[in-house]
């Protein structure tokens, strides 16, 4: 019988873990949220409160909510502080080693019965729940950038997944009002599969020189219906995420659409890795 999820831990608070912790606090689950040092915590702290007044000053949230939702949730610097954890997610950067030290610590510490997820939008999770010690109870949980607007989770099975796992995740999905989709384990998952070798396109489109930036966005959001043309969703989603994932997709399937375009290598070596560098094909203040 799965366990019931009330406390859930989020392991890095980067963009996505931090938008996940907001996802998970709002809907009304107690959160532990850490990262690998209290500067890291701080920062995890400062993004959900930014979104949060935001909302607030937009009239979108009651302050006296904002400050429930800030309560629900417990910021560290230590993955021993996820102990009584039912869920952990994980939402470190994309190296395998990076998560396989964070699973193996985290067999050590929490429940036996506790769910392992991981957010990854690139990495196998067969190979993640390979290497922990119970890998029937790891599975995929990939939100999408900005995770507390967009709708869609990936619940991502293995062969080690059993059906009950992915019923509770795709239940637990819903209690957060998403919607969930349910795909085994493959080279982009299905959104990324679909995406990103739009994007990569855009990229070698652009690079031709042929269309400005502005016009190529335009054609991408006024001429496909798209809510962001397709430069300024790279530069929203990072370019080095997108680097990984076309890098990733084009191993696994060699197709050409896939390969990582050269300016995106050259962007990703340069450090202009879209919003949260402050510099991608825009710059932001
Ligand atoms: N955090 C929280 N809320 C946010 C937000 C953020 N980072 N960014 C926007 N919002 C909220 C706003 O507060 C606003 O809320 P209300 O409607 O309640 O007022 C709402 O989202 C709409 O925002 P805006 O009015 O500012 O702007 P918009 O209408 O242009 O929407 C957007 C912004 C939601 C980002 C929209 O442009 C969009 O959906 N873009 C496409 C994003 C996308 O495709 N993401 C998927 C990337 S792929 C991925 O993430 C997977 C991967 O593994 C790489």
């Amino acid at each position: 019988m799965a366990r019931d999820i009330k406390i859930v831990g989020v392991v890095g608070l980067g963009t996505m873990g931090a938008g996940i912790v907001e996802v998970f606090a709002k809907a009304g689950l107690q959160v532990v949220a850490v990262d690998g040092t209290p500067e890291l915590a701080d920062r995890g702290r400062g993004f959900l409160t930014r979104s949060l007044d935001r909302a607030v000053s937009r009239g979108k949230l009651e302050a006296a909510t904002r400050d429930e939702i800030v309560g629900r949730v417990t910021f560290a610097d230590q993955l021993t502080r996820l102990s009584g954890a039912d869920l952990v997610i994980e939402a470190v950067p994309e190296r395998m080693e990076i998560k396989n030290d964070i699973f193996a610590t985290l067999d050590g510490i929490i429940a036996e019965d506790a769910i392992l997820a991981s957010n990854t939008s690139s990495l196998s999770l067969t190979e993640i729940a390979a290497h922990t010690r119970h890998p029937s109870r790891v599975i995929g949980m990939h939100f999408f950038n900005p995770a507390p607007v967009l709708a869609l989770v990936e619940v991502i099975t293995t062969l080690f997944t059993d059906d009950e796992l992915s019923g509770a995740i795709r239940s637990l999905a819903e209690r957060l009002g998403k919607q969930p989709v349910v795909v085994s384990d493959r080279a982009g998952f299905v959104a990324n599969a679909l995406l990103i070798t739009y994007l990569a396109r855009a990229i070698r489109t652009y690079e031709t020189g042929h269309v400005s930036r502005e016009d190529l966005d335009n054609a991408g959001k006024l001429g496909i219906g798209l809510p962001m043309g397709p430069l300024t969703l790279c530069d929203l989603i990072g370019l080095d995420v997108i680097k990984e994932v076309c890098d990733v997709l084009y191993n696994a399937t060699h197709d050409p659409a896939a390969a990582p375009p050269a300016l995106l290598t050259q962007m990703v070596i340069a450090g202009r890795l879209g919003r949260k560098t402050g510099r991608g094909f825009y710059t932001y203040e």
